[in-house]
């Protein structure tokens, strides 16, 4: 059997020892007024000292992981960079949250991570108007939104965000024009939207904190694939946080952080010609053109 250095086997009285140690740990959430926290407490204690029983955590690797939780911390600055967003993310977490909290109904689109870029209050944009003010190859994304019935939503608001052909978003590369491949677009009468954009190119996650550290001790890659954010918002219905993802990417079976839904993947196909919206939004061919329909569940 291994055992880290400094570690001899256990008896059964180290065993009794130990367990009184966890069970006095979580017992002591016993009196919290709030029954949801005193759940909550309770059970993260008692997973947070069955993982420390299970690996038998040296004195050495405790301080280890305090380091790490405390770069962490100190990474993020409240604005751009969320270090623990990232870490939730890269361990997966964010996207059983998602999953939890999104028990929707089949035909509804599905969900998936929000991610850390996301700039509230970005330019209201015409419909097919161009959010992209920084090279790339030429889109058009077009679509409706509609209601698990399939009615359409007219009015509405799609918040998109994507990066730029560097990998970086507007806002993260202070070199990028404001509002460059952000805005806010909405729905018309018949529950059609446009999007004049460029494709979406994969990007590495940021790696230089120690999420990152981590990211490389464990041999993994931080690519995320190719995508395209929405956060879709209609009065009456559940508000919507999703990607579009480029269905030829090759990250899509290995997201840094878990997100890739098959139901969400898009073909940017080759327009030689235009099509019926093209010409008049002055866009030139050839371009590529990704159609999606979006289906909003009532609230
Ligand atoms: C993103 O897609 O913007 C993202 C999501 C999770 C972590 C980092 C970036
Ligand atoms: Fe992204």
């Amino acid at each position: 059997m291994y055992l880290p250095i400094g570690i001899t086997t256990m008896t059964d009285q180290d065993k009794a020892i130990e367990s009184r140690i966890s069970e006095k740990a979580v017992d002591s959430f016993n009196d919290a007024p709030n029954a949801r926290y005193k759940q909550i407490m309770r059970s993260l204690v008692r997973h947070l000292h069955a993982f420390v029983s299970e690996v038998e955590l040296t004195e050495q690797e405790w301080f280890e992981g305090i380091r790490f939780l405390t770069e962490t911390g100190h990474k993020c600055d409240g604005l751009v960079r969320q270090e623990f967003i990232l870490l939730s993310d890269t361990l997966g977490v964010s996207m059983l949250v998602d999953a939890i909290n999104h028990r929707h109904s089949a035909s509804a689109t599905d969900t998936t991570v929000f991610g850390p870029f996301y700039i509230e209050g970005m330019p209201e944009r015409e419909f097919g108007e161009n959010m992209a003010f920084t090279p790339g190859e030429a889109a058009l994304v077009r679509g409706r939104v509609v209601d698990t019935q399939g009615k359409p939503l007219a009015d509405a608001v799609l918040d998109v965000w994507q990066t730029a052909e560097n990998g970086m978003y507007s806002g993260q590369d202070t070199e990028q024009p404001f509002g460059n491949l952000r805005g806010r677009y909405r729905t018309d009468a018949n529950g059609y939207f446009a999007i004049r954009t460029i494709v979406p190119v994969c990007y590495p996650i940021p790696t230089d904190g120690p999420v990152g550290r981590m990211l490389d001790a464990a041999n993994r890659h931080p690519w995320r694939p190719a995508h395209l954010h929405f956060m879709i918002d209609a009065p009456g219905y559940r508000k919507l946080v999703t990607h579009l993802f480029n269905h030829d990417d090759p990250y899509l079976d290995s997201d840094a952080v878990f997100g890739v839904k098959h139901s969400l993947q898009v073909i940017y196909e080759d327009r030689v010609s235009h099509d019926d919206l093209s010409a008049d939004l002055g866009m030139q061919v050839p371009f590529k053109r990704a159609c999606y329909e979006f289906v909003m569940e009532a609230e």
